[in-house]
């Protein structure tokens, strides 16, 4: 398709969700990869769009020189998977031509580091086409590559801040066999040059935190001219140092007179995620399924406070007696075990107590028993030894606060009061127990509330830095899609894929 009002008749017969692969040209395996995980995640119609965009090419760039080869393109985008490809002109895509068009402008923090410091204006323009191209296309889907992380970066917040209703799919970096990134770059490459330009990806592989400053040196020993060598937050792309668990090393060269980038993740520990919030918002039932989808470990710390209460009840101790409470947790062997049935082992001192902790009687006691200071001190300190490597989600009030301040990611999840007891009545009902009046269920939820974040002892607060979800009207689908998404803005597939990807 090429016009405007061709794409718009073809897009209005479609029944399922769209995803669109927005290209310039010049496909090769990188492309392939997003139009095959485009259609193999959900198995809707995958549309593709060439369209090489002068807004984003500075006057002494290769704008005129960049790869057009449709017709190679074409059979690519067809063994791929698309359905469709799209490949507007100019006046379609910008009508009043490119310099008369709206421009979309890319906040200073996100394009000062990487390749916006030295191609200024260069993602004004990717952000200003891509929002032209969304909204003639209307997709449910975007799907981008890693590859250009700053890109992608810069494109999720465009999203995010125009409120777009679609969702954002990034794919891992292709690689050739010499370790080369695929891009349409590479076809400019000598064969003298692309045996330099290999060094690119092996020298970033081979660097850890304490040999980032040889970096520089080694890429121009291998030939290589370097634009940049940066380590960033891969989240706010702000310089950092190794206190980054997760951080971003990204580096640009020239090879001969062709711009290569490319980029690694330095990790210290595997990705930890806190989930934090109020009673009732549904937390274990997508932290559980959000674990499985990332093939992280689910911390379940209520079931942790239960385990104490339910030691402090069968030693005959008052659960609101600190002092007496402090010295059971002398040595405590407390041990949480996924079953391969999906299920969760609880062991305390060696004694299979998962179902107890759920009794009505530990239920009354919990909170008592979860407010003292040795409690909290004894199960945080747990927590954390059990984090310390990562690779875990737990689910809890002071997670993001007190257990885990540095993960990386951290949600609020609640939902109204009035959401809250709807639901409550919902699974009470369900379990066949009476059901309180809803003004009633509304009062008891919101006192929990207040005795939650105002207790002395870590009191439920949202983090500074957590993401507030407010789950009212959405499905449990659509809350893991959302914490999904939220993970992956700031862990890439590349350090941590999703299990059977
Ligand atoms: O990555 C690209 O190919 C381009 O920057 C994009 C996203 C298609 C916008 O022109």
């Amino acid at each position: 398709m090429r016009s405007a009002a061709e794409l718009s008749v073809w897009r209005r017969g479609l029944d399922r969700p769209l995803s669109f692969v927005p290209t310039m040209g010049g496909l090769h395996g990188g492309h392939g990869q997003l139009m095959r995980s485009a259609r193999s995640s959900d198995q809707g119609p995958v549309l593709v769009s060439i369209f090489v965009n002068p807004l984003q090419f500075a006057p002494n760039e290769d704008f005129a020189r960049y790869p057009r080869t449709l017709d190679a393109d074409v059979a690519v985008a067809e063994s791929c998977g698309a359905d469709a490809i799209w490949v507007p002109s100019v006046a379609t895509v910008y009508p009043d031509g490119p310099e008369d068009v709206m421009r979309i402008q890319v906040p200073d923090s996100l394009q000062r580091s990487l390749c916006g410091g030295g191609r200024p204006g260069h993602f004004d323009g990717v952000a200003t086409v891509v929002a032209r191209l969304l909204a003639m296309v209307r997709p449910d889907r975007l799907v981008l590559g890693e590859k250009d992380w700053q890109q992608l970066v810069i494109l999720r917040r465009l999203v995010a801040d125009l409120g777009l209703p679609l969702s954002v799919l990034s794919v891992p970096t292709v690689r050739e066999s010499d370790g080369l990134a695929f891009s349409s770059r590479n076809r400019y490459l000598s064969g003298e040059q692309r045996e330099r330009a290999a060094a690119l990806p092996r020298l970033l592989r081979a660097t850890d935190d304490g040999a980032i400053d040889r970096l520089p040196n080694a890429l121009r020993d291998a030939g290589l001219e370097v634009e940049y060598v940066e380590r960033v937050d891969p989240v706010t792309l702000q310089p950092c140092g190794e206190e980054k668990a997760i951080s971003l090393l990204a580096a640009a060269v020239r090879c001969g007179g062709t711009r290569l980038i490319d980029h690694v993740f330095l990790m210290s520990r595997a990705p930890l995620v806190a989930i934090d919030g109020p009673a009732g918002a549904g937390k274990s039932t997508v932290t559980r399924a959000f674990a499985e989808r990332l093939g992280l470990t689910y911390l379940d710390t209520g079931a942790m406070y239960r385990s104490v209460t339910w030691l402090v009840r069968s030693h005959g101790v008052d659960p609101a007696d600190g002092a007496a409470i402090e010295p059971l947790l002398d040595g405590l062997d407390l041990q949480l075990k996924s079953l391969p049935s999906g299920g969760q082992q609880v062991l305390v001192n060696g004694k299979d107590v998962s179902t107890v902790i759920r009794s009505p009687e530990v239920t009354a006691s919990v909170s008592a028993v979860a407010a003292h200071r040795c409690v909290r001190q004894a199960l945080t300190n747990q927590q954390q030894a059990m984090g310390a490597k990562g690779g875990l989600v737990a689910e809890g009030r002071d997670i993001g606060t007190a257990v885990f301040p540095d993960a990386e990611l951290k949600v609020f999840l609640t939902a109204t009061v009035a959401e809250r007891a709807r639901r409550r009545a919902l699974d009470l009902e369900q379990r066949g127990f009476p059901v309180p009046e809803r003004s009633e269920l509304e009062a008891q939820i919101a006192e929990r509330d207040r005795l939650d974040s105002t207790r002395e002892e870590a009191p439920l607060v949202k983090a500074a830095d957590a993401v507030e979800l407010i789950t009212d009207g959405m499905s449990i689908d659509a809350v893991i899609d959302e914490l999904v998404g939220q993970f992956r803005s700031r862990v890439g597939e590349e350090v941590w894929p999703t299990p059977g990807n």
